[in-house]
């Protein structure tokens, strides 16, 4: 059995890092991805990572816009923590290798990005996040004391007699073996959701796996009814155009030619906030002022060809290649799309769930630092502030414990359960008949606007859902690679994604940040000023448990909202 003294799950930016910062303060760790590392998601990333680093700019000025973003909803003392230590991680990373973009003076060069008071966003052209992976990775790969587990699937996580988390069940994906890893300290790094959304900026492996896991083991999430739609993707099939296009000076423009963000956002304009530029795209759709297909156009020709070949050149590609569109001359039709989830899994500053040896970091965690709506380039910054953070407390609390006991009982149960889905006849619907009826409904009724009508709806659509994916087939009855077993597994934690993202926007009866409830359109501090938690109440087919915690007020007291 593989044993840890730190178990890292998800290779992405909050893994990788959580992973060195556990090896360099002094532990073993193993670390599991169901896809090799450098093909997390964090790789899509484009637009950068914010960090007060210039003289001018001030880590307090960089934690107001992020408390404003959240619609005071952040934590205010995770968020201080956030921007405090964000110039040294930019500088560590540059000191790793990535290549950040530099001024002509030869400087780190910054962009604009929505929501900002200064222009803090450092970037590597639009592939910021896939720079760094790859620099992450190669340390990982220089670390003697990080055993790397590449292609396996985490199905369950364990627990000693005492509760304390002790490692987790495995799916080895290249030959279908089960296997029990055990760990002193668990770390869930598997990054978003977005695949309950359909479309969405996420890739197909962003599936909710970590939140699931935590949750089925009693973990409460907080603030999952915050579900960020980004303001600029692609019509059609909802890939990311990155907001730095917008920091680069393109401008949003309805069917009559208005550049409409006037309205609606006078001062900052087409780099007002992500929920308040997407909510006001979807008001110009649905007034009829969008072009045909639903969609408002994103015009880049505003920025100098050479620039835009410079600093853009991935979303040059990605219009051309799947929208046929020549972005420096012409402007691409883009609708807010499915982007991140706010939300996640409950954790203090130091990554630390409420349950003993359980931490979470980066999109999986709800820590919170971004309420009820993140502004861009902070959440690579949240991958790696607090990846860190987990992992140093992770290695510290390993090395003052010994190995709890890990009982193979658990490991039987789920060789037995996978044998079952492997063995069912299928009689009814696949696999991704179901995933897309879930994407469908919750694009639909848990997007920009949500009322109590459409929510209800969504979550008989959920609960449907859950009980038909318990009898859903594979025609993939092998071993090897078999992604249909995966996708069985996958559905049923992003079903439980879906469930506490709609039990929390039910629940929340105003509107804040990206929850927007026409049934309740105003903000409503003296109700809601306050984390919603979800936690599965441990009796299948039940609803799961809702409470509440107070929101951490540090110097910022709630304001109108304007941009
Ligand atoms: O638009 C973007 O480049 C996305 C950045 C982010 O979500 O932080």
């Amino acid at each position: 059995m593989p044993h840890h003294d730190v178990l890292v799950i998800g290779a992405g930016l909050a893994g990788m890092r959580a992973a060195l910062a556990a090896a360099e303060g002094g532990a073993t760790v193993g670390i599991i991805s169901k896809v090799h590392p450098v093909r997390s998601h964090s790789n899509a990333a484009q637009g950068g990572i914010n960090a007060a680093l210039n003289p001018e700019d001030s880590w307090e000025s960089h934690a107001f816009d992020t408390v404003k973003g959240s619609d005071y909803l952040g934590d205010q003392d995770a968020i201080e923590i956030m921007c405090k230590e964000a110039p040294e991680e930019i500088l560590h990373l540059e000191h790793l290798g990535t290549t950040f973009h530099r001024n002509e003076q030869g400087k780190l060069g910054t962009r604009a990005f929505g929501g900002a008071s200064a222009a803090r966003t450092y970037y590597v052209a639009d592939i910021t996040g896939q720079a760094i992976l790859h620099v992450l990775y190669e340390q990982l790969m220089k670390h003697e004391a990080v055993h790397r587990y590449e292609e396996f699937f985490v199905t369950v996580l364990v627990q000693d007699d005492s509760g304390h988390i002790a490692g987790a069940i495995t799916r080895n994906l290249r030959d279908g073996a089960i296997e029990l890893f055990n760990a002193k300290q668990v770390i869930l790094a598997t990054g978003g959701n977005g695949q309950i959304y359909n479309p969405t900026t996420n890739a197909l492996v962003c599936t909710g796996d970590g939140i699931a896991l935590a949750y089925r083991m009693g973990a409460p999430l907080m603030d999952m009814e915050m579900v960020q739609y980004h303001p600029t993707t692609l019509a059609g099939n909802g890939l990311l155009i990155t907001e730095g296009a917008r920091g680069e000076g393109a401008h949003l423009y309805n069917a009559e030619g208005e550049r409409f963000m006037e309205k609606y956002a006078p001062s900052k304009m087409e780099l007002a906030s992500r929920d308040v530029v997407s909510r006001a795209e979807q008001t110009e759709i649905e007034e009829g002022r969008g072009f045909d297909g639903g969609t408002v156009h994103l015009d880049i020709t505003k920025v100098p060809r050479k620039r835009i070949h410079e600093a853009l050149r991935e979303i040059v590609m990605i219009a051309r290649d799947f929208a046929g569109v020549d972005i420096t001359r012409e402007p691409v039709p883009i609708k807010p799309g499915n982007h991140y989830v706010m939300g996640g899994i409950k954790t203090d500053t130091d990554g630390l769930t409420p349950l003993s040896g359980l931490y979470a970091a980066g999109e999986t965690a709800c820590v919170s630092v971004h309420g009820g709506n993140r502004l861009g380039a902070n959440s690579l910054l949240d991958t790696l502030v607090f990846g860190r953070r987990a992992g140093v407390r992770a290695a510290r609390e390993a090395k003052a414990m010994v190995m709890p006991s890990a009982s193979r009982a658990q490991l039987e149960h789920e060789e037995s359960a996978i044998e079952a889905i492997v063995g069912r006849e299928r009689t009814g619907r696949r696999v991704s008949e179901l995933h897309a009826e879930l994407g469908r409904i919750m694009d639909t009724n848990v997007a920009v606007y949500r009322d109590e009508d459409g929510l209800r709806e969504a979550l008989e659509v959920v609960k449907r859902l859950q009980e038909e994916s318990k009898t859903v087939a594979t025609d993939d009855k092998g071993t090897i690679f078999n992604q249909d077993v995966l996708s069985v597994l996958e559905l049923g934690f992003m079903l439980d994604n879906a469930e506490a993202i709609v039990m929390g926007a039910i629940e929340r009866k105003e509107s804040r940040g990206a929850q927007y409830r026409t049934d309740f359109p105003d903000r409503n501090d003296d109700d809601w000023l306050r984390h919603i938690t979800v936690t599965q109440n441990g009796s299948d087919g039940e609803l799961p448990e809702l409470d509440y915690t107070e929101v951490t007020l540090t110097q910022w007291q709630p304001e109108a909202r304007t941009y």
